[in-house]
């Protein structure tokens, strides 16, 4: 099997035989929203009950085709079922499905892999099944290692739903936590640098990295009781838009962090794992966090997460338990296993690179070409296009982002735009052939949309 292994069943597509969603979508979701409750804006904006996914593309029950630009949630990242993957997790459903923490040859493998291919001494590591509980681990471990127990994380970042990650995270957001009383006591927030939106910026408009670092002094001095045991923050802002923060941020916060004592702690369970073209996305900017959660692509679609810590650490973990019913289970780690292998074998941190720099260039076209589209944001191939009223107000275009969505999906693009911001995270195992397909169907979605609103 070699790496087109996907090419063959995304020929022909968009390939749609009923209007979309279609009459079998549609009354699926109806049945199912009778009992199930709280679904995404996505699906209550395009009900279509998908039945097939495989390598870029994904098949409704209607028989309609699409090109996939979600790979779920970020999660499918090097395709739907890769044969490699699903082979390896239906080996170990057929011969050990669970033995606790016990270690088992496969973990062992899954153990030495990850020492390998993650940068710096980042190789203490515990397993669990859900982004939201490596992160709690991560919360705990940093107690544990410091002895200090306040957290600085940042405003629009997302981190999970338990009252933790809820505690890092924008309260008011309608699937996190919309109701009092407030987040845990010893949580605090602050602005993170965003180069379209800056809080803080220079004469000329540009953005003032240093501002940002001399207002989180500024904060640990009257803010906190000096007991901040670490910072947490996504590498690039997921959920938030596919926000990325300049170049001399990541350098200029570990330095923070080291002067104060604080551990720098790195929530990749969206970014990490090949997604922008490295293993760890803060690679990109020569860092190295002190704590690292990784999910979503870690297991292709197992659920399967990490919590990791660099080696001088490893002791503390011995003081929260790695104990879990789920985690590191024999396919767990057989998935996230092939899944890193899947990455080396074809070389998909490279494709990630060089695809996500075509849709780069591609999306900056657009933006010239598009009066609404103000600014254009990716690093390997998480991507974001952020639609605005007016170039000059930058005022958020929220009804054209629902509108662009919804006419793309019926083009045939399965797609997860936020809001205002067009999130893209197609399969990393894609081609320039089909980044191109998908961004025309946008953009002509988006010059139906300029039309209506009279453009
Ligand atoms: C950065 C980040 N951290 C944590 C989580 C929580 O992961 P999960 O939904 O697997 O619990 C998410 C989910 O979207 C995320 O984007």
């Amino acid at each position: 099997m070699g790496k087109d292994w996907w090419k063959a069943s995304a020929e022909g597509i968009p390939h749609l035989v009923t209007e979309t969603p279609g009459p079998k979508s549609r009354a699926m979701h109806e049945r199912t929203t009778k009992y199930m409750h709280g679904l995404s804006g996505q699906v209550k904006l395009f009900p279509v009950c998908f039945e097939e996914g495989y390598g870029i593309t994904l098949t409704d029950v209607d028989g309609n085709k699409y090109l996939d630009f979600s790979s779920g949630i970020y999660v499918t990242s090097l395709g739907h079922c890769h044969p490699k993957i699903s082979d390896a997790i239906a080996y170990w459903a057929k011969k050990l499905m669970n033995a606790h923490d016990f270690t088992t040859p496969v973990k062992e493998k899954l153990m030495e892999k990850m020492a390998d291919v993650l940068p710096g001494k980042l190789n203490a590591i515990q397993l669990y099944s859900d982004g939201t509980a490596a992160v709690e681990a991560g919360l705990r471990a940093a107690r544990a290692i410091t002895g200090k127990h306040e957290f600085i994380s940042c405003f629009r970042d997302f981190h999970g739903k338990t009252m933790g990650a809820v505690s890092c995270a924008q309260m008011v957001r309608g699937d996190v936590l919309s109701y009092g009383p407030t987040r845990a006591p010893g949580f605090y927030m602050v602005p993170r640098p965003n180069p379209y939106r800056p809080t803080f910026a220079k004469p000329d408009g540009t953005i003032d990295t240093d501002r940002y670092i001399d207002y989180y002094e500024e904060f640990i001095r009257e803010g906190t009781v000096g007991n901040v045991a670490a910072f947490v923050l996504e590498p690039v802002q997921g959920w938030g838009g596919s926000i990325f923060p300049p170049d001399d941020f990541f350098p200029k916060l570990r330095a923070f962090c080291d002067k104060h004592g604080i551990l720098l702690m790195d929530d990749e369970v969206l970014a990490g794992m090949g997604r922008t073209g490295e293993w760890l996305t803060m690679s990109h900017w020569d860092v190295v966090p002190d704590i690292v959660t990784f999910g979503k692509s870690f297991g292709n679609g197992f659920p399967v997460t990490a919590m990791v810590v660099s080696e001088e650490n490893a002791s503390a973990l011995d003081k929260i338990s790695a104990s879990s019913s789920y985690g590191g289970n024999p396919m767990a780690c057989a998935a996230a296993l092939a899944s890193i292998e899947v990455i080396e074998e074809e070389d998909l941190l490279e494709n990630s690179t060089r695809v996500g720099n075509y849709f780069m260039k591609r999306m900056n076209e657009m933006k010239d070409a598009h009066p609404i589209i103000g600014d254009v944001k990716g690093k390997g191939m998480l991507l974001g296009i952020e639609l605005v009223k007016d170039k000059a107000t930058k005022e958020p275009f929220e009804e054209a982002g629902k509108l662009v969505y919804q006419k793309a999906f019926s083009k045939g693009l399965a797609w997860i735009p936020a809001g205002h911001i067009l999130r893209m995270s197609p399969p990393i195992i894609m081609d320039e052939h089909y980044a191109e397909m998908g961004l025309q169907m946008i953009d002509e979605a988006i010059s139906e949309v300029e039309k209506e609103f009279g453009y």
